[in-house]
């Protein structure tokens, strides 16, 4: 087997076993703090599920760089792979025990993505990707729906932590796209909404102010289901996760249109 897919299998096997934590500890008591804003959560489970990530990454492949949201990793600048990893994404949800939560696990090589894990416990999907080896849930092939009309599309976007101090909340971006499209959801967790593009349940996602964890294993899997995926300005998605687009593609440029039109290109 090649190395790329030992990583995939070693990221499902980490990404199950988190999840498992997450399914034990789901509607318990567990410990929760803020961090910089105040509606930013972490849990204690957040961290219990980074150590178990980091510490087997460190074990398994110990030159590996590891960027996870919680601190635990160590970056190592220049390594050939880079694992990204958001121990729990959704956990304002997991904190409220709102049942849409997940483990993400991207891995980079030499910067490209080329792994891609989301692990949904309560419902037991697991997302994968490998670069050019398509998307699956499961033992399922993913592919993104074929919807061409906005007022036919389901669309899903989610707000940044800052959005009690931010004008750049998205709210603007948010009120024009549910008159456009069928429906909007938001239903926090950017991992999962990036994986529910890929399988065709919805027809497109936008969101600013990401981070890297957040987007490092969805944004393959969109692409690897024949979606598509850019910045607000067309191009390459950033992997700071500071704007992403993903579509099904037949409705990128229109979700792009009126995404620009309210978020008009810097000159800084
Ligand atoms: C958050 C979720 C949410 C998105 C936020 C993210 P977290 O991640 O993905 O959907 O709107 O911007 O930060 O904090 O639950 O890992
Ligand atoms: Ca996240
Ligand atoms: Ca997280």
């Amino acid at each position: 087997m090649d190395e790329t897919r030992q990583i995939r299998d070693l990221a499902i096997r980490l990404a199950r076993e988190a999840g498992a934590i997450q399914r034990d500890r789901y509607e318990t008591d567990f410990q929760i703090e803020s961090k910089g804003a105040k509606i930013d959560l972490v849990t204690e489970v957040d961290r219990l599920c980074e150590e178990l990530i980091v510490n087997a990454i460190g074990e398994e492949r110990p030159d590996d760089a590891i960027l996870a949201e919680e601190g635990g990793g160590t970056d190592t600048p220049g390594a050939e792979w880079r694992w990204v990893v958001d121990p729990l994404d959704g956990t304002t949800n997991f904190a409220h025990g709102f049942p849409r939560f997940c483990v993400s696990i991207g891995v980079e090589r030499n910067g490209e993505r080329q792994v891609g894990v989301v692990y949904d416990p309560l419902l037991d999907e697991l997302y994968h990707a490998v670069r050019g080896g398509g998307a699956w849930l499961g033992e399922r092939a993913l592919r993104v729906s074929d919807e061409r009309r906005m007022d036919h599309a389901l669309a899903a976007t989610g707000f940044a932590y800052d959005i009690h101090r931010s004008e750049e909340d998205n709210l603007a971006n948010f009120a024009r796209m549910i008159k456009a499209a069928r429906a909007v959801r938001r239903d926090g967790s950017a991992a999962l909404d990036l994986c529910y593009v890929a399988a065709g349940r919805f027809d497109a996602y936008w969101e600013f102010k990401l981070h890297p964890w957040d987007v490092a294993a969805g944004i393959l899997i969109v692409d690897e289901a024949g979606g598509r995926s850019s910045d607000v300005a067309g191009g390459p998605p950033s992997s700071s996760g500071r704007e992403v687009v993903c579509t099904n593609g037949h409705l990128h440029e229109q979700v792009l249109e009126l995404l620009r039109s309210l978020n008009p290109p810097r000159d800084t």
